[in-house]
């Protein structure tokens, strides 16, 4: 089953976008992240939701979307994400967050996938711009986006050819490739 909801849990970014998502989904996404590993249990990590059209065009414009597709800048209106979670870290609990950020976008991820939404993770932010629009604290540093919806993206995984190509790649039907490599060239 885990194995399942992990080949279903794709970087998606094309939503329906009138679909939306109550503020209590989101909560109960970030109580996934809450209950997940934190290095020292320091559990710096601090969250923004967002599941408002007009907080979501806030943000929006502030995000980079598959660097590969270098003919698509990013979804069109109607197919935009209904919801962000921003994974924040708190700076006066910590001054490094190492990889507890990605641990909790899994666990949210995973999550959404559960509920039959879906999602992508988002690191190519324009922080200033988010902090000025959102008015985030200085003292937080801005992680994570990801990025919340009802899916509209078929994604097919294959397997990395002989080139080494791992670029994700669409087809003429805006079917969404991405190339994994095998088990064994991970297995040293
Ligand atoms: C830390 C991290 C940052 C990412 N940043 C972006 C991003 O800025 N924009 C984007 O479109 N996808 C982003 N992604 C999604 C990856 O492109 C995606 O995971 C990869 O293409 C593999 O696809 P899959 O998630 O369906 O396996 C990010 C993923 C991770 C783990």
């Amino acid at each position: 089953m885990i194995r399942d909801l992990i080949l279903k849990n794709r970087s998606y970014r094309r939503f329906y976008q009138e679909v939306s998502i109550e503020l209590a989904t989101l909560r109960e996404l970030v109580d996934l992240a809450r209950l997940s590993p934190s290095a020292g249990n320091t559990q710096p990590l601090k969250y923004i939701l967002s599941c408002d059209p007009k907080k979501n065009a806030l943000i929006f414009p502030h995000l980079a979307w598959a660097g590969y597709l270098k003919d698509w800048s990013g979804p069109c209106e109607k197919e935009r994400p209904s919801a962000y979670i921003i994974i924040l870290g708190d700076t006066e609990i910590k001054q490094s967050f190492g990889c507890d950020h990605g641990i909790a976008a899994q666990s949210i991820l995973l999550g959404t996938t559960e509920k039959n939404l879906g999602g992508c993770i988002i690191g190519s932010r324009q922080r200033e711009g988010l902090r000025k629009a959102l008015k985030i604290p200085h003292r937080c540093e801005i992680l994570l986006v990801l990025a919340l919806g009802k899916s509209k993206e078929t994604v097919v995984i294959e397997t990395v050819g002989p080139t080494g190509d791992i670029r994700y790649w669409r087809n003429s039907n805006d079917i969404h490739h991405v190339p994994k490599r095998a088990l064994d060239d991970i297995i040293l």
